[in-house]
């Protein structure tokens, strides 16, 4: 017989309560899987961009033939999770049963469960004692994000970055790594968060309720849009020469004008996903454990409220992770 878990299930796009918890079959490993009973998880961007099928502009239909045409192919969100291994495949070696762990499961998504199953290759990383299952849970989704766009864009010590969006989970991550990386920090942000992005690491803050940093006159070496809202022909004027524009929310014109810029200027375009690797998610867990980087973390909500948590996403206010706990 078929055992059963709980599950946040979603069968149609559309709000946030279109996700409400039900029975569904407990997956079950093969040789080459984990079994991870989840401990905490988050709800992120993605899963409010998938769930409501809101895709930045000219990627309606790639969207819909990636997450499914009339309905979603996987019907539970959630990528980003922390819990223990409870079962693993007879070929497994690198993780144990009772190991405490954090994993990524990118676009697979399907963390928004009691257990989730992956393959022991998969973005997994054991948990050290000294990071609580909440604080482990959000290192992923911004992190691995400003590891990838920085590594990309060859972000370097001594340089100027200036990060928009930066109270989001991707750019209160960046805010941090790249202050990490010996960078002088701008941070975009509305003047509620001031103060919280100075904390993580930022030099400058740049308030964009009454500024327009475009406009201000400085420049940038490497500039991080996660808004949306700074395309290239925005912020040519306030990149150095060879400056960089880190485009973490590109629109599809956006992305088709990348290879000609940079053929045709010293700046460089950088776009697309974020790669999903085990090393980041490595690095991200050491620096976590000895105080460099501290995913800023919204609010929790507990599971069965998780419909709740999907609002508080929605509303595009959050500042750094939503997380959710009490799973099991
Ligand atoms: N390319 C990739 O692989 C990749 C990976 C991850 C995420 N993403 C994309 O990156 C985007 C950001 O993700 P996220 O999770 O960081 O988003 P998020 O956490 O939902 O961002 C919310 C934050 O954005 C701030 N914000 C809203 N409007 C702003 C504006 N005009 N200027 C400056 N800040 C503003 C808000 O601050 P206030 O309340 O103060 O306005 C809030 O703190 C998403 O669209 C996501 O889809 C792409």
């Amino acid at each position: 017989m078929t055992s059963l878990m709980k599950a946040a299930v979603y069968r149609q796009y559309g709000p946030a309560d279109v996700v409400t918890i039900q029975n569904w079959p407990k997956p079950v490993p093969g040789p080459n899987d984990v079994l991870i009973r989840m401990r905490a998880c988050t709800v992120s961007s993605a899963d409010w961009r998938i769930r409501s099928c809101s895709m930045p502009c000219g990627f309606g239909v790639a969207g819909r033939l990636a997450f499914g045409i009339t309905a979603p192919r996987q019907p539970i969100l959630g990528s980003e999770l922390a819990g223990d291994v409870v079962e693993i495949g007879a070929a497994v070696r690198n993780v144990a049963v009772g190991d405490a762990v954090v994993a990524f499961s990118g676009a697979k998504l399907g963390a928004h469960a009691e257990y989730r199953c992956m393959r022991a290759d998969a973005v997994i990383v054991r948990k050290p004692p000294a990071l609580s299952y909440e604080t482990a849970t959000a290192l992923a989704f911004g992190g691995t994000t400003a590891l990838d766009f920085f590594r990309r864009g060859a972000l370097r010590a001594g340089e100027r970055i200036l990060i928009n969006g930066a109270s989001g989970a991707v750019g209160s991550a960046m805010v941090q790594l790249a202050a990490q990386a010996g960078a002088e920090v701008t941070a975009v942000c509305s003047g509620a968060n001031a103060e919280a992005m100075q904390q993580l690491g930022a030099a400058h803050v740049v308030d964009y309720t009454r500024v327009d940093f475009a406009g201000a006159g400085n420049r940038y070496d490497v500039i991080a849009d996660t808004v949306g809202n700074s395309p290239y022909s925005r912020v040519r004027q306030v990149l150095t020469s060879h400056g960089r524009l880190l485009l973490v929310l590109a629109t599809l014109p956006e992305m088709l004008r990348a290879p000609w810029v940079n053929i045709t200027s010293r700046h460089r375009l950088v776009a697309g996903p974020a790669a999903e690797r085990v090393d980041d998610l490595r690095t991200l867990v050491d620096m976590a454990v000895d105080g460099r980087f501290t995913p800023l973390i919204d609010s929790c909500f507990t599971f069965d409220k998780i419909a709740a948590a999907h609002a508080r996403v929605d509303s595009g206010r959050k500042r750094g992770s939503v997380v959710v706990t009490d799973i099991c």
